[in-house]
């Protein structure tokens, strides 16, 4: 059979990541070309032995055979780099977000559509083995119908604030996983957003036009309720849990750690820090996230994550800056 060609453009974090699970764990594809517009991104491409290494995305496009393209460069070239991928014909994997402008997304996803390419965005959590068995348990009903979901997501530590003035804030970069992840656990619809947000961290995040520290609560359409509570810095490392609760029960997800084992003795009961931050604690996620990608190109098969999922978080974080700037809840209507 013949193998899918894969590319892959924007060598930082996450392409790094990416690049490292396309090329070490499928049969079924090939990485042909990598793209990065810095010249020194080339070490990589070596690195993993990608025989075409270019600094343009039309060059990327024009090389012979690609199937796939793997999107891993900074937000703002996200749509950009969609609307040129589908019209070349490429299925296409994205990282979050798509863009910073809901009407920028509609228009992204509009051609898309009528290109006929797959997307996905890199909603990588869903695929968490944790969270996965959680909905599952949702799924199965052995929670029963679920009321509240409880999402804890706080990093180590901010990003620099030249990245935060970019990244579209707070709930576009960083809480969108969150409003994912509820919207995935739940398997409903957003009716309502409610958030409250705050500069405890540093200042210099509140003169970038940033909150660094929020409490989120999401109403879905069933009356079900969503609270997240997220900030920039965790002292003790990256805090990262859940549970649903429901009609027949509850369920949790703890952080992940290196080790599980703890010490006990007069002092006190000591273990191990979590898992330091989302290259460590999501390592296995980025990996099936990728796997259920190729999946559905080989099979024709939906979409895990698709355009609509990623126009839908990008929706919610909207509402709730809308929320956070008017001081009240923001129907999801109001900004979609
Ligand atoms: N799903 C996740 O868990 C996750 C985690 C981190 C980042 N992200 C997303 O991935 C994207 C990249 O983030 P990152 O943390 O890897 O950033 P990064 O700064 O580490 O890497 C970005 C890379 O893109 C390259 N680049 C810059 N301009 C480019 C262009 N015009 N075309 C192609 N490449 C270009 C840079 O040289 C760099 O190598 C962001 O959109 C971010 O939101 C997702």
């Amino acid at each position: 059979m013949k193998k899918i060609n894969v590319a892959v453009a924007g060598l930082g974090r996450i392409g790094k990541i990416h690049l490292k699970n396309l090329c070490r764990n499928f049969s079924e594809i090939e990485v042909v070309a990598v793209m990065d517009v810095f010249n020194e991104s080339k070490l990589i491409a070596d690195e993993f032995n990608i025989p075409v290494f270019v600094i343009d995305f039309d060059e990327l496009l024009a090389v012979p055979d690609l199937d796939v393209v793997v999107i891993c460069s900074p937000t703002d070239t996200h749509a950009d780099y969609v609307v040129k991928a589908a019209k070349a014909g490429k299925q296409i994997f994205c990282e979050k977000p798509l863009d910073l402008s809901l009407d920028r997304v509609k228009e992204v996803l509009e051609i898309v559509n009528e290109s006929g390419v797959k997307l996905m965005l890199g909603f990588n959590r869903r695929f968490d083995p944790e969270f996965k068995k959680i909905r599952q348990l949702v799924v199965n009903d052995a929670i029963g119908d679920p009321q509240i979901i409880k999402i804890t997501s706080r990093d180590p530590g901010p990003p620099p604030v030249s990245y935060i003035k970019v990244s579209g804030g707070m709930f576009l970069d960083m809480t969108i996983h969150d409003f994912d992840m509820a919207r995935y656990i739940s398997g409903k619809q957003v009716k309502e957003v409610y958030a409250k947000g705050a500069v405890m961290v540093d200042p210099e995040i509140g003169k970038a036009g940033d909150i660094d520290t929020a409490i989120i609560t999401l109403t879905f359409e069933d009356g079900t309720m969503a609270v997240i509570d997220n900030c920039r810095k965790a002292v003790y490392g990256y805090d990262q849990r859940l549970e649903v609760f429901g009609s027949k029960g509850m369920a949790q997800a703890e952080n992940n750690f290196p080790n599980n084992h703890k010490l006990y003795t007069a002092a006190g009961v000591s273990g191990d820090l979590p898992l330091h931050f989302f290259l460590e604690r999501y390592d296995a996620s980025y990996n099936q996230e990728i796997r259920e990608f190729i999946d559905a190109i080989v099979s024709g098969s939906k979409m895990p994550v698709d355009g609509n999922d990623g126009l839908l978080s990008i929706a919610i974080g909207l509402a709730a800056k809308k929320s956070i700037q008017e001081n009240r809840p923001v129907p999801l209507s109001e900004v979609l």
